[in-house]
């Protein structure tokens, strides 16, 4: 009965990861050819403007536009948010960490893992927002939107 419990676990575990889809690995095979990288299109090509997500060419019927272009139905949701949040975001990682750390996206996945609700990386095992104190060379006010910025890429590679 154990061992049938710890599968039982084990299978739901896999499913959820399943489930998660990895919005990066889902725009670098569907999107990229075309638009290149994600975080530098939506920088150059889309704007906020009272909190609505635009583009340069469909500025009012974005998400209709992208509900017949190449994207899912129920993805349309969850890239026009990754979007959203790429286009208000500077590019520090970019600037300050991809030199040594490639993509955020990669090193989400590979260095950072959520631990009772803190952005932990997996090597030192210690917060991301201690260590940055003394790492990465961010200006102390750059470090809480740092932490914010990996946290939502995190979730945005199915990993929280
Ligand atoms: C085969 C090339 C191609 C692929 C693949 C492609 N696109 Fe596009 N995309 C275009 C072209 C060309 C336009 C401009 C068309 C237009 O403005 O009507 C465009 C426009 C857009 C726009 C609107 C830009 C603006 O200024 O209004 C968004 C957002 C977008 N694409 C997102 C995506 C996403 C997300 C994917 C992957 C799921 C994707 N595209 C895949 C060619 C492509
Ligand atoms: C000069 C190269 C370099 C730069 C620039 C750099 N890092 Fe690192 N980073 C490393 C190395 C190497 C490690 C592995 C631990 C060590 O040797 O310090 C690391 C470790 C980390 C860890 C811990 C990972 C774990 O698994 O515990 C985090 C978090 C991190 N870096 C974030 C950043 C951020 C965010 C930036 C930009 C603000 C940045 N790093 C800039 C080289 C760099």
């Amino acid at each position: 009965m154990r061992f049938f419990l710890a599968f039982a676990a084990a299978a739901a575990l896999c499913s959820a990861a399943h489930a998660a889809t990895d919005l990066h690995n889902y725009w670098d095979s569907r999107c990229r050819e075309c638009h290149g990288e994600s975080a530098a299109f939506a920088r150059s090509t889309l704007s906020v403007e009272a909190g609505r997500l635009l583009g340069r060419h469909h500025r009012d019927d974005l998400a209709t536009f992208l509900r017949q272009h190449y994207l899912s139905d129920d993805l349309v949701a969850p890239v026009l948010q990754m979007l959203q949040a790429q286009a208000t975001t500077s590019p520090v990682f970019k600037d300050k960490c991809a030199g040594c750390h490639g993509s955020a996206s990669q090193f989400a996945r590979e260095s950072l893992v959520m631990r009772d609700g803190v952005l932990t990386g997996r090597a030192s095992g210690r917060p991301v927002r201690e260590y940055l104190q003394r790492h990465g060379k961010l200006a102390p006010e750059q470090v809480g939107p740092m932490v914010a910025t990996l946290e939502r890429v995190l979730g945005e590679v199915g990993g929280r």
